[in-house]
């Protein structure tokens, strides 16, 4: 088989991890691999290189994505499907392995429709696709997150202020509540619940009567109410810019306001997406890109290769897409019992 390797949506660590596994094991078997480029992009507009082991032998080390990532949507424009069949017949690609998020999931979908073999892998530092217990991306973000709560707090601590920590998370509150209970925050917002506002100013006058000082974790995704100028831009699937929303600066003038106490927030952006994956995010990357070549050697398609309780299995697309998974009620009331 000639197997093409693609990575699509936001970057996260484990990513290469995830190639690297691929192409090992389709060598094992004496298959070859091509990577395409740039996410779907790259099957669109034919950008490829070849990839043999000693392309990525050292790749679990590394963030990012060597074959560089895009948010492009291959089924977006009238003739785009074409291009995309196209490509793929004129390198005799047998099998795609698409490693990406909803909507690069989604775009294989649409293609093993189209009669392509595809399999997928779930990866988003979000941690929010239901099919399977935890994503690669999620534990190595939130560790970022989690250091810059225990680097803030230092000086939360010196001066007597509030902090507000934003971190990212879409419409998932999972980093969030990751750096909330790791970090040991005072209070996190998810957007899992609603905004409270004297809730959470009662529980910032808290820790700062109790120990002098206060964190507070945001998620970029919370709904704060309609405010001015935040009707935000959006990407190719459509997807709200939440950066544009400003939650966490928001939340801290909010916070100054409310107590008088004197708040300053940080926004931990893209920082949180790079860096070296986490050993646990290297070890499920790896797994998930040996399966999904092992579901192809099956003879199978139209499936994603998850984490089911510490078992990597293929379930179908559908059931992996259908909807996004969300903090529950359990997590909560954990996040809850260290409340200041
Ligand atoms: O989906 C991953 C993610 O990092 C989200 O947490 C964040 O909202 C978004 O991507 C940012 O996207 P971009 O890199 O396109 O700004």
């Amino acid at each position: 088989m000639k197997i093409g390797v693609l990575t699509g949506g936001g970057d996260c660590p484990g990513l290469n991890a995830a190639v690297r596994a691929v192409v090992y094991r389709a060598a094992q078997n004496g298959h070859g691999v091509v990577g395409f480029l740039d996410g779907w992009r790259g099957v669109r507009d034919d950008l490829a290189r070849p990839l043999a082991p000693a392309d990525v032998a050292d790749a679990v080390l590394r963030g990012g994505t060597m074959l560089g990532s895009s948010r492009t949507n291959p089924f977006a424009k009238p003739g785009d499907a074409e291009k995309v069949d196209a490509t793929l017949d004129r390198r005799g690609i047998d099998a795609l392995v698409a490693i990406g998020g909803d909507d690069t999931l989604g775009a294989a979908r649409e293609l093993a429709k189209r009669g392509r073999k595809v399999v997928g892998v779930p990866k988003t530092m979000d941690n929010d696709v239901a099919a399977t217990d935890w994503t690669f991306g999620f534990d190595s973000a939130s560790s970022v997150s989690v250091d810059a709560l225990e680097r803030l707090r230092d000086t939360a601590a010196s001066h007597h202020r509030a902090i507000v920590l934003e971190v990212m998370g879409r419409h998932a509150g999972w980093v969030a509540l990751a750096t909330g209970l790791g970090g040991g925050a005072d209070f996190t917002l998810l957007p899992e619940e609603p905004y409270d506002e004297e809730r959470l100013l009662t529980h910032v006058r808290a820790a700062v009567v109790r120990k002098g000082f206060a964190l507070v974790v945001v998620s970029e995704g919370v709904d704060l109410g309609p405010r001015k100028g935040t009707a935000g831009a959006k990407d190719e699937f459509g997807h709200e810019l939440l950066r544009e929303r400003e939650a966490g600066p928001e939340v801290a003038r909010r916070i100054e306001a409310g107590t008088g106490i004197e708040t300053r927030s940080a926004v931990i952006g893209h920082i949180q997406r790079g860096g070296a994956p986490t050993l646990f995010d290297r070890i499920l990357a790896t797994r998930m890109g040996a399966k999904a070549v092992d579901l192809l050697l099956e003879g199978r398609s139209g499936e994603v290769a998850v984490l089911r309780g510490g078992t990597i299995v293929g379930v179908p697309f559908d059931e992996a897409l259908r909807e996004n998974k969300k903090v529950g009620a359990e997590w909560l009331d954990l996040l809850h019992t260290f409340d200041a």
